[in-house]
């Protein structure tokens, strides 16, 4: 007989149904997984064989075989060791084959039989839901899964030992209960800043359209200070980029636990961070920085710092809102629309332009330094902002009037404007910011009046835009008429887009 209990495998946020299949037949005494399994999966033998030993359940003698299928689909990580358990228990008749009653199984097995939580419970109890399933796991993966919704039935057990009494009918398991949304508490803000008014204004413009930024400045000018403001202006997440954003953290192990936000999310890899760890890869084709920051901001400090790969890799998530791993048999997708801040020095020694403290190479240094980001990198920022020295006599001064709250409060009103306006124009579609506006779309709701439209031509030519820099400025420019409680995009608006944009100095060389 051929004993079969259904798991999951993940492929980017997504879930594919996994036959686990056990056949006992007799012979000499073998243990063997087949069907691509990666180490963990592997040694899963040895857990299943530890933790049925554990309730008093010994291996029957023969040949064990257990087979994952689809065969040619790589199966990864520790979640199978409860499905080969529990097939090799219905083999074993200890379990009859009704007894999980259309449920898949997930969860990582002690030798004592502890059920442990594994990473991705809230994206197979989705999964789950979608194909009228219910699901197996860990307790401690009972508060994430449950966040798949009330109907999907949910058995989160400590230990092999309850799941067994629970599904014999002998001791029942309470379900789930869904975790709490925690929403982060944000304590820096924006009052702390001593003068930068342009820069301040930038970021609020960033924030209200969902742009890129970068900025600018010699060292201690309060760059690093200024980004750390930006998730305080923000918005919560709406529902369905929360959603999004949860299956990535759920499948990067950042649910365990199960407590969500809808705090924008904010991550700041550092310039050591390798290619795969920013942009998703590596052995098990994990997710990257780009993704975890989804619906919220990835902060590249010290930008030119980053290596040169992965700044150029970033390019194709920013304009496509996904990153895309190739693997040797297939591609795996990860959302990632995030809004990129960056802060750079303007040289190596940072003080270019100042007389006294420049080094001796400038400026010859800064064209070396700004050049190490390709111009369809510096293309990709909406916005660029200077963010000078602040003078000992600004912070002097006393905290600015208005603080975190108050520019959240606007920001929020300026994406609410967006939100009605793209829901009037484009009913049924998902609702983008201005940011990511496009084609005919753009044209329709950023269009320019007569004056407007006349200085972008002009400045087109005059500052040899491209393409995509034209169109970002009237995405900026939309934004700040949104800001403005403008209906249309004017000339005052196109203006101050064109002083955010800022040429690479490949184009000034
Ligand atoms: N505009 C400002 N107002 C108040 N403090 C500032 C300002 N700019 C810088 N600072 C102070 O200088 C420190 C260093 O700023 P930081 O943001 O790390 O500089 P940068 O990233 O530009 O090198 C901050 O922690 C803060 O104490
Ligand atoms: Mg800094």
């Amino acid at each position: 007989m051929v004993a079969v209990v259904q798991t999951v495998a993940f492929e980017g946020v997504d879930a594919r149904t996994v036959d686990v299949q056990v056949q006992i037949t007799d012979g000499i005494a073998a243990f063997t997984v087949v069907g691509l399994p990666d180490k963990a999966v592997s040694e899963a033998r040895e857990r299943v064989r530890a933790a049925l030993k554990g309730i008093g359940l010994s291996l029957p003698p023969g040949r064990i075989t257990v087979n994952l299928s689809p065969a040619d689909l790589p199966k990864e990580g520790s979640h199978y060791d409860l499905p080969v358990a529990l097939a090799i228990m219905t083999a074993m008749d200890v379990l009859s084959p009704d007894d999980l009653g259309g449920r898949f199984a997930m969860g990582e097995l002690g030798l004592d039989g502890s059920l442990r939580p594994v990473a991705g419970a809230l994206v197979a109890a989705m999964h789950a839901a979608g194909c009228d399933m219910g699901l197996v796991c860990a307790e401690a993966s009972g508060p994430e899964a449950a966040w798949a919704g009330e109907n999907v039935d949910i058995i989160a057990a400590p230990n092999l030992l309850s799941l067994l009494s629970h599904l014999k009918g002998r001791q029942m398991l309470l379900p789930p209960v869904a975790a709490a949304i925690e929403d982060a508490e944000i304590t820096a803000d924006m009052i702390d800043i001593k003068g930068q008014e342009s820069a301040k204004r930038a970021l609020e413009v960033t924030a209200a359209g969902g742009h890129n930024m970068l900025m600018m400045g010699p060292p201690g000018s309060g760059k690093s200070m200024l980004a750390s403001r930006l998730p305080g202006i923000l918005p919560p997440l709406e529902a369905r980029e929360a959603l999004e954003g949860w299956m990535v953290a759920s499948l990067a192990g950042e649910l365990l636990g199960g407590n969500v936000t809808r705090t924008r999310p904010f991550r700041d890899p550092h310039h050591s961070a390798s290619m795969p760890a920013i942009i998703g890869g590596g052995q098990r084709a994990k997710s990257g920085e780009v993704s975890l920051a989804h619906g919220g901001v990835l902060f590249l400090d010290e930008l030119p710092e980053f290596s040169r790969q992965t700044l150029e890799a970033l390019r194709q998530p920013i304009e496509s809102g996904r990153a895309v791993i190739a693997r040797a048999a297939a591609h795996v997708t990860y959302p990632a629309r995030f809004q990129l801040l960056a802060a750079m020095n303007p040289c190596r020694c940072g003080y270019l332009g100042d007389v006294t403290q420049a080094c001796n190479r400038a400026p010859r240094c800064a064209a070396d330094y700004q050049g190490k980001i390709s111009g369809p990198l510096y293309d990709r920022f909406d916005i660029c902002v200077d963010v000078p020295q602040v003078s000992a006599s600004d912070l002097h001064l006393p905290p600015p009037a208005e603080g975190s709250a108050e520019i959240a409060a606007r920001v929020k009103l300026a994406r609410n404007i967006q939100l009605e306006r793209f829901a009037a124009m484009a009913p049924g579609q998902q609702p983008v910011m201005n940011a990511q506006l496009d084609g005919k779309l753009l044209e329709a709701i950023a269009g320019p009046d007569k004056a407007g439209r006349a200085l972008l031509l002009s400045a087109t030519e005059s500052m040899r835009l491209s393409a995509r820099g034209y169109h970002r400025v009237l995405r900026v420019a939309r934004t700040l008429a949104d800001l403005a409680g403008d209906a249309n995009v004017l000339k005052v608006h196109i203006a101050e887009a064109l002083s955010y944009r800022r040429l690479s100095p490949h184009a000034l060389k």
